[in-house]
């Protein structure tokens, strides 16, 4: 756990992080990507941090991979690469940089330490879990092959580096559907969200699908009533759904897909009115670049991808702390199930 209190005191006293409506003026083309979302008066505080990292990522040699859920101060203020799972583990692949600070969940630190063993892997709060991740071990995998003898293993990225190993493939939300079409194996296993492995069964209906039944704590929440209800209360909204949703949510959405299928669908049909059914920050991440789409409804928050904060980025390009590392045994096993997965989506 981060000693909050020794962190403000030696970042206080290593840079200047006044709010300072200097620099906010200074940077105001960053902050004109999230200005529908970022009132000025938070952006003054904001700009000293963006300042200060995107100065020492320069002194670190250090590339920033962000997930689409990250703060838009974040998305935008210091990122150098964003995107949903698949395209973060791609772009892992390619960064020249000597250093990584995965701003993410720690699943996500993991894939981009295995895919680049060689180079250092920060991760702003080692406590940004994920509930999927923890939902299942490699025995657990272990157990379901006896289950089920001879049926791949699909796991979803959302994993630990010991259960990519223990596994056959991974996949992600954007390519669960191809993975598993492409298995040889009229049983596939399917692990460790139960609603994934769900939504991809009704999609793929010529394989038997079995799950393990772990979930999202934050896609689990929604429901297909609350969704009835909106529509029926605002019926020219557009419902864009993750397919962590559970199978009935995902059934009353318009469209359902990864957090960049989301992106993409948006700006292709530039609806009026978008209701996202995912994390907060996927609608204020796209407000910007859409001011004619009016992103209306509930959405739920990740504690987990919310520990990630501008503060904790500084702190760790500043300490070149808590640094990711993966056995390499494990690593290079997890490797081949991540790079199967990468291979088969580009076919
Ligand atoms: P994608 O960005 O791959 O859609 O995944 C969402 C997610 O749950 C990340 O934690
Ligand atoms: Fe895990 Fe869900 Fe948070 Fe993604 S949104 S990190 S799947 S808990």
């Amino acid at each position: 756990m981060l000693d909050m209190l020794t962190l403000r005191a030696t970042l206080a006293a290593s840079y200047d992080l006044a709010p300072s409506a200097e620099l906010a003026e200074a940077t105001r083309d960053i902050h004109a990507k999230m200005d529908r979302v970022v009132p000025y008066a938070d952006w003054v505080r904001y700009a000293p941090y963006v300042v200060a990292i995107n100065d020492l990522k320069k002194k670190r040699n250090a590339a920033i991979l962000a997930h689409n859920y990250m703060t838009p101060e974040i998305f935008h203020g210091v990122a150098d690469v964003v995107g949903d799972s698949l395209q973060l583990a791609i772009e892992a692949t390619r960064v020249e940089a000597d250093v990584i600070v995965q701003c993410g969940v720690h699943f996500m630190a993991e894939t981009s330490k295995i895919l680049n063993p060689a180079k250092t892997v920060l991760i702003p709060d080692m406590d940004a879990g994920c509930s999927l991740a923890e939902s299942i071990n490699a025995e657990n995998i272990a157990q379901m092959r006896a289950k089920y003898p001879g049926a791949p293993v699909v796991s979803y990225v959302n994993t630990t580096a010991e259960v990519k190993a223990a596994s056959d493939v991974c996949c992600t939300s954007s390519n669960a559907a191809q993975i598993v079409r492409a298995m040889d194996s009229d049983v596939v296993i399917m692990t460790p969200d139960q609603y994934l492995a769900q939504n991809v069964a009704n999609q793929v209906p010529e394989k038997t699908i079995v799950w393990w039944e772990g979930s999202c704590i934050v896609h689990e929440r929604f429901t297909a009533k609350d969704l009835r209800e909106f529509r029926e209360w605002q019926p020219d909204t557009r419902i864009i759904a993750h397919p962590e949703c559970p199978p009935d949510v995902v059934a009353e959405a318009d469209f359902s897909g990864s957090t960049k299928g989301i992106i993409d669908y948006v700006a292709a049909e530039k609806p009026a009115k978008a209701l996202l059914v995912t994390e907060c920050s996927m609608a204020s991440n796209i407000a910007d670049v859409h001011p004619e789409v009016d992103f209306v409804g509930p959405c739920n928050m990740c504690p987990f991808m919310k520990k990630i904060t501008l503060e904790k980025i500084l702190w760790s390009l500043h300490t070149m702390g808590q640094e990711v590392t993966v056995d390499p045994v494990v690593s290079e096993k997890a490797r081949l199930a991540v790079e199967r997965m990468i291979e088969l989506s580009a076919k």
